[in-house]
């Protein structure tokens, strides 16, 4: 297996880089508005601490929405069950940052993923602590579930988007307007856009991503029910109102962001990271997302059997 894995994904990779149809990046943080479309990364950690990689992928980028995956982990760890009376389980259809459906649903957000959502998980953990410290259990959750050291954030990009963040500071803004944000929102919005600025290559983020798939080989971090009920919420939300069409191509959990990374889960069997910084209509990478779709027919890795 991991030879002919290795081997589709060399093809794959080459294939990729003779394309000429990256999307776009995101440009509404303008540190990541200078980065390159044209590159790729992949790494599929497997079952017995094998890994198998090609392209970029000991390339670090910038994690961003991917790290509401591992902040929603730390709640649960925190406050269990308790996190759903702030925020919901279900798919926004929306776009990751609209405000819409914040008003309709009375200031409860409709899952952990859209940007609302997000805040209010961010706010739990910084809750009764300083930014600091919560931003340390989620690099700390990163570290022991990666089993590296090296996992830090970049402090340009948290800053680029303190700067010019103004729909999440609506959104916060709202939140709070609604009695849904504990803390002051410059201190959940400072948090939050740290947690985002976290940078790892694939290797890490697929090394990290072994807990969330289950796999035997990995820290033991989340109990079974808990990693079931993160991919389920990955399934359904992970790529906000492009969740249905990336689960009708691919068929397995994940979860994007608008530095280009996803994170893919087959349950069991592998943890995958891609990277490519292009992103598609609906701020999804749009080679990875592609690469997503390659790798399941390939291996027929599937939730639905
Ligand atoms: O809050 C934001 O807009 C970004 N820090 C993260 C959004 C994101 O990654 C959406 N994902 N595709």
């Amino acid at each position: 297996m991991p030879d002919t894995l290795a081997r589709f994904l060399r093809d794959l990779d080459a294939e990729i880089r003779d394309r000429q149809d990256w999307g776009q990046v995101a440009d509404y943080i303008p540190e990541l508005a200078r980065i390159d479309p044209a590159q790729f990364g992949i790494a599929v950690a497997l079952p017995g601490n094998r890994i198998v990689t090609a392209g970029q992928a000991e390339k670090r980028f910038s994690i961003q929405s991917v790290s509401k995956v591992f902040s929603l982990a730390c709640v649960l760890g925190r406050i269990g069950e308790q996190i759903w009376t702030r925020v919901g389980r279900e798919p926004s259809g929306r776009r990751f940052d609209s405000i819409l459906s914040l008003e309709e649903d009375g200031g409860r957000p409709r899952n952990p993923f859209i940007n609302a959502g997000a805040l209010v998980t961010t706010d739990e953990l910084v809750t009764g602590r300083a930014p600091k410290e919560a931003l340390a259990e989620i690099l700390a959750f990163l570290r022991i579930a990666a089993e590296d050291e090296e996992i830090h954030i970049d402090r340009a990009v948290a800053r680029s988007e303190t700067e010019t963040g103004y729909r999440n500071v609506a959104l916060a803004n709202y939140l709070k307007s609604f009695g849904n944000l504990r803390n002051a929102p410059e201190i959940t919005l400072g948090t939050y856009f740290h947690q985002c600025a976290i940078e790892m290559s694939c290797v890490q983020l697929a090394r990290a991503g072994r807990v969330i798939a289950g796999l035997s080989c990995a820290p033991q971090m989340l109990t079974p029910l808990k990693a079931r009920r993160i991919n389920a919420l990955m399934m359904m939300c992970g790529h906000y109102d492009g969740s249905g069409d990336f689960a009708f191509r691919v068929g397995l959990p994940a979860k994007s962001g608008v530095g280009g990374g996803i994170l893919l889960v087959a349950p069991g069997r592998a943890s995958v990271a891609i990277w490519s910084p292009g992103l598609n209509g609906y701020g999804n990478s749009q080679m990875g997302s592609y690469a997503a779709e390659r790798l399941a027919r390939e291996t027929g890795w599937s939730v639905f059997g």
